[in-house]
């Protein structure tokens, strides 16, 4: 499913893994300061030792071996290589590096040099930091340290990470190293200087690279997706992701502001009008520096937001329902703003995209089992691929995914509270232990995607109710529907028809109607061939007789109804009175027989009943006379059409007139003489009963006492609850509720006291 080329990875950074924060000559970092100050990092921890990743390389490079990792994202410490940050190179640094690239590309694992990963040398801290422009020198030389050194063997260089962390966290608020809160002017004159930087170092990797190398830059952002796939949301979300903030309380976290300079070699217009009065001086030359070509753009992505369009388009925030999900470290699960922001990335930037980060905290142990489950992690990535993959379906050109991280690290401010890992570290012994997600991610990298798991909700709908002359108010009293009104006659329970249309209710797919489902997701369906949803599910409360009908077949239909399907269509008896009886059939021996019936209004001699109790099962075939009579309540599966032919109405009048007959079309499509009416009994000793099977769908009834364990294989399958209260696969389910299981679903098992009635497409 993913090209054979494709990267897949895991990121890390050295100030959150390596320690050794004094040895071998390293330098200070400002994150070492930061750490010793004592009072920044949640219970006072520091990274010195971190997973000790500088003496147990080999270990966590043994680890990705056996998850078959193809790639591995990590940084350089810049006090490490140059302890004053520029002009003594720290051998014993650059060693370090070889060795680790060395190993890894014994095992076969592309390293990504990202050079700067937030942990600059507290020497230059000293000298004023990035706000000094002096910095874009010395991240220039620091970047042919790094080329001339490392070059020879690795390819893919990032200069920078999350520019908007390492400015905005640190320096508008002061979470981060080194804390230092600056007036709105400095910080965007410190921004500048880190975007010449970037420029520069871009130049000094290329300048001497020993072969031919190629180099990005990671940013991040909050991301965003539409509430609606309408053009007027999604124009709202592109609005909104590349517009800069009005608040100058949160200003830095955009992504033009750090993007559109690199990429396209101007500062964005919204922001040069709105933060005039911050501006430094920003030349043609600057400009020129700052948009050094790139190979790649990486691209840090968590989470985002729902927008929708207000009625001048602008973009709306959409609020969370209660119980969002989210991680361990309180961030939202939307895996939709993965596929919306790389499909929105793409567009605007036009390089190729690599996610340098993706990934989740969560509050994983070690199980009394020895052995760490993380479940929702491996959901999480789990959607988050999926959606990377439809981005990518969907034209994006995304040639990696780094699963962010490796092992539990040190997560800046918040120490070792929350652990991102796929590899659990016990810091008090620097213990290894593979998670279960690591296991999963083995599988996704050894299949190529193969092994993700479609997402196999269970789709609920909110019904469409028909008033009816005929109709009642039983369905609010028997299943607690909230119906319209007291002539309540049918209830689509599970509809594409457009006289009808089934939203969903709940999960995924919220909001969306079936016919939309089935276009834009058939996979859903199992990629059933025919051009509308098949079947159409209903209940139907008759407190009055129904007219007498008959329906025609699909080649009648689709002749004479404007491509109509024609209605096949079977029905279970949920409700009914003592000694009652459906109209079924017809005693005309011949058409002519039978044609005069009706011109004759013979309608006692023409018309055959048949008796029927509750839990009664008759298949209605094309050509069959027939109707539901007064007091009586169905489950209906029926082909997908609205077509019937109405042969006779007691004379009834609506509005002080009869409704419309179709004699004509009903002599052409009466079958003579008539089938005889086989009403069956669904009464069975078995638990599953199959009550018909046709060319159009298979119906059958559940008889939920013992757990019934039954495999979903077929495109869907449409489940009622007649009676009862019970679960499915662990979901609560109750009497009235009709739901879809998609293809793929695979087992499922029923479990309490229920009846239920089920149905499967045909093979077409
Ligand atoms: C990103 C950082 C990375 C890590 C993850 C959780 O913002 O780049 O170092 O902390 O978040």
């Amino acid at each position: 499913m993913f090209s054979k080329d494709f990267v897949w990875g895991c990121a890390s950074s050295a100030f959150q893994i390596e320690g050794a924060w004094n040895e071998d000559g390293k330098g200070e970092g400002i994150w070492d300061r930061f750490c010793h100050e004592g009072n920044h990092i949640l219970n006072g921890f520091n990274a010195d030792t971190a997973c000790d990743f500088y003496h147990r390389y080999k270990e966590d490079i043994a680890i990705m071996k056996q998850m078959g990792v193809k790639a591995y994202r990590f940084s350089l410490s810049w006090p490490r290589i140059l302890p004053e940050g520029v002009g003594k190179v720290n051998e014993k640094g650059i060693a370090f590096y070889n060795a680790v690239i060395d190993e890894l590309l014994k095992n076969g694992i592309e390293p990504y040099i990202t050079m700067y990963h937030w942990d600059f040398p507290q020497a230059l801290q000293d000298r004023g930091g990035w706000l000094n422009e002096e910095s874009i020198e010395w991240f220039a030389e620091y970047a042919k340290v790094v080329s001339e050194s490392f070059s020879d063997r690795v390819k893919y260089f990032i200069t920078l990470n999350e520019p908007q962390c390492f400015t905005g966290i640190a320096h508008l608020h002061t979470d981060h190293a080194p804390g230092i809160k600056l007036p709105t002017k400095d910080l965007f004159q410190l921004i500048h200087n880190v975007l010449r930087a970037h420029g520069a170092a871009v130049i000094n990797l290329r300048k001497y690279a020993k072969g031919d190398i190629k180099v990005g830059y990671a940013p991040t952002c909050g991301m965003v997706y539409p509430k609606t796939e309408t053009p007027e949301d999604i124009e709202a979300c592109r609005k909104y992701l590349f517009s800069c903030p009005d608040n100058m309380d949160n200003w830095t976290w955009n992504v033009p502001w750090f993007s559109d300079p690199v990429f396209l070699g101007r500062y964005p217009e919204d922001g040069l009008q709105k933060y005039a009065e911050y501006l430094p001086v920003i030349t043609e030359e600057d400009m020129k520096l700052i948009s050094q070509p790139l190979d790649f753009m990486g691209e840090n992505i968590y989470n985002g937001i729902m927008l929708e369009a207000d009625e001048s388009g602008n973009p709306v925030y959409v609020n969370r329902y209660a119980g969002f999900p989210e991680t361990g470290n309180g961030w939202p699960v939307t895996p939709e703003c993965f596929r919306w922001g790389l499909k929105l990335l793409y567009e605007r930037y036009q390089h190729p995209i690599y996610v340098t980060e993706n990934g989740i905290c969560c509050k994983d142990v070690l199980s009394s089992d020895g052995r760490v489950h993380d479940p929702q992690r491996i959901d999480f990535l789990n959607r988050y691929i999926l959606a990377m993959k439809q981005a990518m379906d969907e034209g994006a050109d995304i040639r990696g995914y780094f699963e962010w991280t490796l092992t539990d690290n040190f997560e800046w401010n918040f120490g070792f509270r929350d652990r991102f890992g796929l590899v659990y570290v016990d810091f008090r012994t620097q213990r290894r232990y593979r998670k279960d997600s690591s296991y999963w991610y083995e599988n996704v990298i050894k299949t190529n995607g193969a092994s993700l798991m479609q997402p196999k909700e269970i789709l609920f709908f909110d019904p469409v109710f028909k008033q009816m002359i005929w109709g009642g108010n039983k369905m609010k009293d028997v299943f607690g529907y909230n119906i319209p009104g007291e002539k309540t006659g049918e209830c689509w329970a599970v509809s594409a028809h457009p006289n009808g249309d089934c939203t969903v209710n709940g999960g995924l797919y919220n909001g969306k109607t079936l016919s939309t489902l089935w276009k834009e997701n058939p996979e859903l369906f199992g990629n059933y061939p025919t051009d509308r949803f098949p079947l159409l599910l209903k209940v139907i409360d008759a407190k009055e007789n129904l007219s007498i009908q008959v329906h025609p077949d699909d080649t009648y239909a689709n002749e004479h109804e404007n491509g109509s399907l024609g209605k096949t269509e079977c029905w279970y008896i949920l409700e009914c009175a003592e000694n009652s009886t459906l109209v079924v059939g017809h005693n005309a021996k011949t058409k002519e027989e039978l044609c005069s019936m009706i011109d004759n209004k013979q309608w006692d001699e023409l018309i055959a009943e048949v008796p029927v109790k509750k839990g009664d099962f008759i298949q209605i075939d094309p050509g069959t006379v027939h109707a539901i009579k007064g007091d009586i309540m169905i489950l209906e599966t029926q082909q997908n059409s609205d077509i019937t032919y109405r042969v006779y109405d007691y004379d009834r009048l609506t509005d002080g007139k009869p409704r419309e007959l179709h004699l004509d079309k009903s002599k052409d499509v009466i079958e003579v003489p008539a089938k005889a009416g086989a009403v069956m009994s669904t009464e069975s000793e078995e638990a599953v009963k199959e009550l018909v099977s046709c060319k159009y769908y298979t119906v059958w009834k559940y008889q939920v006492n013992e757990a019934v364990t039954q495999t979903q294989s077929y495109p869907f399958m449409i489940l009622s609850v007649t009676e009862g209260y019970g679960t499915i696969n662990g979901l609560a389910i109750k009497k009235g509720d009709h739901f879809l299981l998609p293809a793929g679903y695979g087992e499922f098992v029923l479990e309490g006291e229920m009846t239920v009635i089920a149905s499967a497409p045909g093979e077409c």
